[in-house]
């Protein structure tokens, strides 16, 4: 890998008319907001509306895996998006311009349009008996109808559950079961690579296996021909063209600690958990990162090019830039489809200033080669940013001189589902950029880096990355599982939060990320776990058992490599690769496909627990030079024996 060692300040011009104007300005910000968060916090809550304002600004309680923040405070989500900005020209301006993937095909929503859409979708909701506390899943692809969904949850108090549109029939089922919902939004089909997408069918499929749903409610957008179950099905522009739905529904008062919306996402266990976001806290912590660490500035246009259904389109496609009067691109398909050159063609025709991605996009484009890029005129483009995985530094160097012509700085921003919005992350006024490094911890962030006794790593040393203390955005609890929280995040070390990721803080206090250490793999910066993918695996009649692990992959940030033990009397074959493969994506999704299975004869009987997953890695990476401690192994011939399969 390149290394480059230069430093890039931010030029003069930026920092001049940037909210945070310098390192000092950072360093005696950041001091504050640790010295006195209540009073930081406090400043920013009143940067939106308050039906009532808070009695207390957090309570702080780690020690339990508990916080809470602007307790006994009301307010409602949607209407600090919405309602917030009608006053004056605000009203007219473009909230939403969205770009569908077959070409021509756009639509703008002023404030005041997307306002009265989202109302006229609450009172459908409404009508049909949801209600504050109600869970509503939401299974559509990117277009208008899904911010329009979930502002009209958030607005009537129902709790938005997003599930990614590439998901499975089964992975459908298994998060609409768990958040107990009663009411699905979905669409015929959607365009995605030049492909129509059968989105119905398989929702379908997830409801034929789940006796509680009363209500689906389904978008057009393909025009394909699609089973409507009478009594539980309705169109969605039927619904909201009905007389009795009026363009105005008064915005339910909720608590700052009222729950905003689930995420499910994959963690080392089986099964994923769905992530709990409140409302105030969430709100507040994405309005703040999204206008310091893009340095908004009202006029902007943000294009984050990432899906609503994981939590970057949450936080800065939808609430963080409409929170803040912002404008926010979004995309339906392929931004490499009908030609590489899309994504740059969309940044160019919506003068897009701010643009959002992950390294594995940012390399992908650069593999396509500089001419694609070349052939528009990015001008508009202010700040880069990236998430999602560690971007290497000659992606960086690609995207700082060829995207953005040395004029933009590299916003890495290090955070995770979890944490609602960016933790450590450059501002592009005041911190001096180092190629691959997420540099310095947000407002209010109190990091560490620890050994696996708990005491503090030296400078440069590897570690543990823990959170010290509550932050208002991070996740309250596991959906229907608060032990599972507990357990999950503060029992590695007690009293702090475990990122599950390692890190290194350099002599400047600038951290570099280095990867998950638990077992959540990384494709295409999107989160899937290998026992899921285990058990998927094992789920198929020709399987035993089955030890799926990640490894480096160009294209993918990491790839996904299984060793399979079959039945006995079972046949190894391509074909079988090729039948596990499939399973694997009708388990899951096309993100879960392995790019390698290996047969293997043993596994778990001969190397136990976490030595073997160690093992494995190494094994799939193709180095078995070096193995650290194997005086758990029970036969070390094993490894070889693997590793020769390998090849
Ligand atoms: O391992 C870290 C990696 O992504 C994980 C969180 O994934 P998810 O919850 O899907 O959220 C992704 C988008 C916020 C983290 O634990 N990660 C995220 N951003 C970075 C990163 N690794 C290195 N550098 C980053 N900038």
């Amino acid at each position: 890998m390149m290394e480059e060692r230069r430093i890039f300040l931010p030029s003069p011009k930026l920092s001049q008319q940037a909210h945070i104007k310098s390192m000092e300005e950072y360093r005696a910000l950041y001091r504050e907001s640790i010295d006195d968060p209540e009073g930081f916090w406090a400043r920013v809550a009143e940067e939106v509306e308050w039906f009532h304002k808070w009695d207390r600004v957090m309570i702080d309680d780690f020690a339990h895996a508990r916080h809470a923040w602007f307790v006994g405070g009301k307010l409602n989500a949607a209407y600090n998006c919405l309602d917030r900005h009608l006053t004056g020209a605000r009203k007219a301006k473009a909230a939403i311009m969205w770009e569908g993937e077959p070409a021509g095909e756009t639509k703008t929503y002023t404030y005041q349009q997307l306002y009265e859409e989202v109302c006229r979708f609450a009172n459908v909701l409404k009508k049909h008996g949801v209600k504050r506390g109600d869970r509503v899943s939401i299974y559509l692809p990117m277009i208008p109808e899904l911010p329009i969904a979930m502002l009209a949850c958030a607005r009537i108090g129902a709790i938005h559950s997003v599930v990614f549109g590439g998901f499975s029939a089964e992975s459908l089922r298994d998060r609409i079961e768990d958040a107990g919902t009663t009411v699905l939004i979905c669409c015929d089909g959607y365009y995605r690579g030049g492909r129509i997408m059968d989105s119905k069918a398989t929702a379908d499929a997830a409801m034929a296996q789940y006796p509680g749903m009363q209500r689906a409610f389904v978008v057009r957008r393909s025009g394909g021909k699609v089973d409507m179950q009478k009594g539980r099905d309705t169109w969605w522009h039927e619904e909201m063209a009905a007389k009795d739905i009026a363009s105005e529904c008064k915005p339910e008062e909720m608590d700052a600690e009222d729950p905003l919306f689930i995420l499910y996402t994959s963690g080392s266990t089986g099964k994923p958990k769905g992530v709990l976001h409140t409302t105030a806290g969430y709100l507040l912590s994405v309005k703040k990162t999204f206008e310091l660490i893009f340095d908004y500035h009202d006029g902007d246009i943000m294009w984050c090019a990432a899906d609503f259904g994981w939590i970057t389109g949450h936080s800065y496609g939808l609430y963080g830039p409409l929170c803040a009067g912002a404008t926010s691109v979004i995309v339906e398909g392929s931004l490499s489809y009908p030609k590489p050159d899309r994504l740059w063609e969309i940044v160019e025709k919506h003068r897009v200033n701010i643009f959002y991605t992950t390294p594995t996009t940012v390399q992908a484009c650069m593999r396509e080669g500089d001419e694609w890029v070349d052939r528009h005129d990015l001008g508009s483009l202010r700040v880069l940013g990236s998430v999602g995985d560690p971007i290497n530094p000659e992606a960086w160097m690609w995207y700082y001189t060829v995207v953005g012509k040395e004029q933009c700085p590299i916003i890495d921003t290090w955070w995770q589902t979890e944490t609602g919005g960016a933790m450590i992350t450059p501002l592009p006024g005041a911190i001096p950029l180092k190629p691959g490094s997420a540099t310095v911890p947000f407002f209010g962030v109190e990091l560490a880096i620890l050994r696996e006794d708990g005491t503090e790593c030296e400078v440069n040393e590897g570690g543990y990355l823990v959170i010290r203390r509550p932050w208002p955005g991070m996740m309250r609890s596991s959906f229907g599982e608060p032990e599972q929280f507990k357990e999950t995040y503060f029992v590695q070390f007690p009293g702090l939060y475990f990122t599950g990721d390692w890190a290194r803080r350099d002599e400047d206090g600038y951290y570099w990320l280095m990867g998950r250490v638990d077992d959540v793999i990384k494709v295409f910066g999107y989160r899937v776990g290998a026992v899921e993918i285990e058990h998927a695996l094992t789920s198929h009649e020709a399987v035993a058992e089955a030890a799926v692990v990640g490894f480096p992959h160009e294209a993918k940030g990491q790839g996904i490599y299984a060793f399979v033990v079959l039945k006995s009397g079972v046949e190894q074959s391509e074909e079988l690769k090729k039948a596990l493969a499939d399973h694997c994506r009708t388990k899951i999704g096309p993100i879960a496909i392995p790019d390698h299975i290996q047969f293997v004869t043993v596994i778990s009987r001969t190397i136990q627990g976490k030595t073997m997953r160690r093992i494995l890695r190494k094994i799939a990476e193709g180095d078995i030079g070096d193995l650290g401690d194997t005086s758990t192994l029970a036969d070390r011939s094993v490894v070889d024996s693997l590793f020769e399969g390998r090849r």
